[in-house]
């Protein structure tokens, strides 16, 4: 079996130890990343995350429940007195939202927020991607499986769009002036375990980082089983076969993906693998869904209704002691402990769509 050491995370720094912002929660984890899902609406129907056959059972935010611009502005402005610098844009699709690019330039505004990123299928980057870069977006991210016109089909349930489209919106991304795209990949067991070295030799030599996913068991309705998964030891020495990898150091401590270089000098990729190896131990991230709601875990059923803070009229002093006291108590580790805790109720509540990826 080919050997290939594992790239090591990396102390926290000095400034993040003396952050007077600093909240952590049960397991010491603090909060740095803030995810915002603008719409749980999208136009694809992925088999892990909208599974067309419940098509009619997807229950979506209403625009009057859902958050408005001037309201989650707000909420970026509240994270900001803890300490957040970076927000993540997600969905559903995020670009489906109406005047999304107003929004970014409304954050890119607010001068504690250094980083602001977008995951998006890419469907409608021939359109925006000028100006999502002309208004401040740091970083794009695109969902891509597949290369193939026949499993991209099956895949997004979406005979509309073809792949040459999405293929074209990162060539509209790159010209739009977005580097170091990262491609996100979720590899299925006999649905495009296949496609994996056509992913990788497209992407090599374009600057561009892809990364492969586990097929995780968020939600109810993506019929996962652990034989449904692809572990991600498997791609890499299957990749690494071919083209040789060495592995890289983390940017910082948490980063999901674990990263490697190819030796010949052809760029990085990467692998999240929350199913073989897990990494709730360094998770810093909170994610509020379109209504509102703050979630402390992609599993979480618990969740602190922001919203209704909001619209009764709290003070924003009141709300980030809320927002505080939820992390403090927060304790989730849904990937680490999935083997004991099984199919029990009280997890898995909330769709993807529904929490942002
Ligand atoms: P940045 O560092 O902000 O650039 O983002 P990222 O590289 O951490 O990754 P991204 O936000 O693109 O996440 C990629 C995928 O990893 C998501 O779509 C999820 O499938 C998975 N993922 C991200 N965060 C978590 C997490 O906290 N828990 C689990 N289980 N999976 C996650
Ligand atoms: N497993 C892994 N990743 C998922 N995503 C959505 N559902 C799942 C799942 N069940 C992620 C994918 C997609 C992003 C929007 O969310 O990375 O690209
Ligand atoms: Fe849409 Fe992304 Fe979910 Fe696919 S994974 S259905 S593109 S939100
Ligand atoms: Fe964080 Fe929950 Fe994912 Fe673990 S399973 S990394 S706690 S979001």
């Amino acid at each position: 079996m080919t050997r290939i050491s594992s790239p090591q995370h990396s102390p926290r720094s000095k400034s993040e130890q003396h952050n007077p912002h600093r909240i952590v929660d049960q397991w010491q984890r603090p909060l740095r990343d803030l995810r915002i899902s603008v719409t749980d609406q999208c136009n694809f129907r992925c088999p892990y995350c909208m599974p067309k056959c419940h098509e009619g059972r997807f229950d979506f935010v209403s625009v009057r429940d859902r958050l408005s611009y001037f309201e989650l502005i707000r909420l970026v402005h509240i994270f900001t007195r803890i300490g957040i610098k970076k927000v993540r844009l997600t969905g559903g699709e995020p670009l489906l939202r109406p005047n999304l690019t107003a929004f970014i330039r409304a954050v890119a505004r607010i001068p504690q927020i250094k980083d602001i990123a977008l995951t998006t299928n890419g469907s409608f980057l021939n359109e925006y991607a000028d100006d999502l870069k002309a208004s401040g977006l740091s970083r794009l991210t695109i969902s891509l499986d597949t290369l193939d016109q026949t499993h991209f089909t099956r895949i997004t349930s979406q005979n509309a769009t073809s792949l040459e489209h999405i293929i074209r919106g990162i060539q509209s991304a790159e010209k739009a002036g977005f580097r170091s795209i990262k491609i996100n990949a979720v590899v299925q067991k006999n649905v495009n375990d296949q496609d994996v070295l056509g992913l990788v030799r497209y992407f090599r030599n374009t600057n561009h980082v892809l990364r492969f996913i586990e097929f995780m068991d968020v939600g109810r309705l993506n019929s996962w089983t652990e034989s449904s998964v692809v572990k991600n030891l498997s791609i890499l020495e299957h990749i690494h076969r071919i083209y040789p990898l060495v592995p890289l150091d983390p940017h910082y401590k948490g980063e999901v993906a674990r990263r490697y270089r190819f030796v010949d000098g052809s760029g990085e990729i990467g692998f999240i693998s929350a199913v073989s190896d897990p990494f709730c131990e360094d998770c810093h991230r909170v994610r509020l869904s379109s209504e509102g709601f703050m979630f402390p875990c992609l599993y979480a059923a618990k969740y602190l209704d922001l919203r209704a803070l909001l619209r009764s009229g709290q003070s924003d002093h009141d709300i980030l002691k809320q927002i505080i006291l939820f992390w403090q108590n927060r304790d989730d580790q849904y990937s680490l402990i999935r083997q004991d805790v099984g199919h029990r109720s009280e997890f898995k509540k909330r769709e993807m769509y529904q929490i942002g990826g």
